[in-house]
Formats: structure tokens, C-alpha cells, sequence
């Protein structure tokens, strides 16, 4: 049998440090659904596609091929044979992908892939409508959240250890603050909380307490 673990938070709450390691500890296939919408996000700009012109996103979404493949070390996602998992994670993409994730069209597509991979193996899944529209009969639903500067500072030390050093940490909080507004706002598949998730406030808790938070719940 398989069973599904829906994470779903706004930006940087920790959801896809969290969703990596149950992964690992349950054995099943990790999908970070945001890494997807950062893949469209990426062809975009770098196609020029103007996403207000229905007919050219159209075209462009039927371009499209994504995977996920891993080395050794980590996840891998694959647009059209290219690896961009490092590509998508610039600041310039993180700055377009809520406008591009709230487009119709983009959703349908993704959704559905979302949906068809979650049929076939046991899954964490992690995003911001998963509870909520992609795996709505998911066992387990969690709504990750923290203050927003705490996801700030994070995601700030994630920056640096990755390398990406173009903002300041008041340049990055205004972002987060700014993106969970444009996701919580959207008319297609808002951020909210699933009325069966349990939430689980970061903001004081380590790493590992948020792990156990997610594997004592998951009986399997
Ligand atoms: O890791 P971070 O919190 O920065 O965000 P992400 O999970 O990589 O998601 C990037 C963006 O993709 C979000 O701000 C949303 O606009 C969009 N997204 C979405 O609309 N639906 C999802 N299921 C996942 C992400």
C-alpha cells in the first residue's frame, strides 16, 4: 500500500530540509513541487516568454519536460536534459516564480504531474497546495510555518553556504514577506492551511524536533 505525506508552508519554513530527511528515514521518494514551478519559472526567463500572452505560455508549457534524478550526494531536477538544480535556486528566478505559479496553465500541467507520480510510490510531497488541491486525500498533512524573520535568517545562511550573496538579510525578509503574500493571495490554489493539517510552528524549534514532529505522526 502505498501513502502520501503532504508539507505545505510558506516560503522557507523549512519544509524541504524537513521532507528530505523523512524521506530518507521512511525510505520513499521526496518531490519538491517548488523545485518544479522554479524549473518553469527558469525556461521563462531564459526563453523570454511573456506569461501574460496565453497562447506563448501555452506553447511554452508544451515545451517543457521535467525529471527528478539523483548522484550520490543529492536530488537532481532535469529541464529538457539540462540539470538547473542549482540555476533555479538564483535570485533572479526566486524573484519571478510566484507570478509565474499563479498562471493557470502552469498549474495544470504541473498539478497533473504532481498527481501521477504520487499513484505510483509513496511519497513526501512539499508546496504550497498540497494538502489542499494535489493530494487532497493525503494520511498525512502537515502546515509548516515560523516569523518570518526567523525564515529569513535561514534561508540567509542557506544563500551563503551556497554561495548566493546578492541580498542583504532585510532584502530577503522583505522578499519572503512579499512572496507568501503574492502565494496566500492568488486566486488559484492559495497557500492555506488544509483543515486536516497539523501545524507545526518552527520558529523555536530545531531541525530534528521538526523531523520527529512529522515521523511521530506517520504510522507506518
Ligand atoms: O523554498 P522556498 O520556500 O523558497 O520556495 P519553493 O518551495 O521553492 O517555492 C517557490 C515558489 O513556487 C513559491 O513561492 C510559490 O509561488 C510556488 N509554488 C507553488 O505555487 N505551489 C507549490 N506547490 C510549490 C511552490
Amino acid at each position: 500500500m502505498t501513502y502520501q505525506i503532504a508539507i505545505d508552508g510558506p516560503a522557507s519554513s523549512g519544509k524541504s530540509t524537513v521532507a528530505k530527511i523523512v524521506a530518507d528515514k521512511l525510505n520513499i521518494t521526496y518531490i519538491d513541487t517548488g523545485a518544479m514551478y522554479r524549473a518553469v519559472t527558469y525556461f521563462i526567463l531564459e526563453n523570454e516568454i511573456n506569461i501574460e500572452d496565453a497562447e506563448s505560455l501555452t506553447k511554452a508549457m508544451s515545451e517543457i519536460d521535467i525529471q527528478f534524478d539523483r548522484n550520490d550526494k543529492r536530488q537532481l531536477i532535469i529541464l529538457n536534459n539540462q540539470d538547473v538544480s542549482d540555476d533555479i535556486r538564483s535570485t533572479h528566478v526566486t524573484k519571478h516564480v510566484s507570478a509565474v505559479s499563479a498562471k493557470k496553465i502552469v498549474r495544470e500541467k504541473l498539478v497533473a504531474i504532481q498527481q501521477e507520480i504520487a499513484t505510483k510510490q509513496s511519497v513526501v510531497m512539499d508546496g504550497r497546495d498540497i494538502g489542499t488541491v494535489v493530494l487532497p486525500q493525503a494520511a498525512y498533512k502537515f502546515y509548516f510555518t515560523a516569523d518570518p524573520e526567523v525564515r529569513a535568517r535561514r534561508r540567509y545562511d542557506e544563500n551563503k553556504e551556497k554561495g548566493i550573496l546578492d541580498q542583504s538579510l532585510e532584502e530577503l525578509t522583505e522578499e519572503i514577506i512579499r512572496r507568501d503574500h503574492y502565494d496566500m493571495n492568488r486566486e488559484i490554489s492559495p497557500l492555506k492551511i488544509a483543515d486536516d493539517a497539523t501545524v507545526i510552528d518552527g520558529t523555536h524549534l530545531t531541525l530534528n524536533e521538526m523531523v520527529e514532529a512529522v515521523l511521530s505522526a506517520v504510522k507506518h
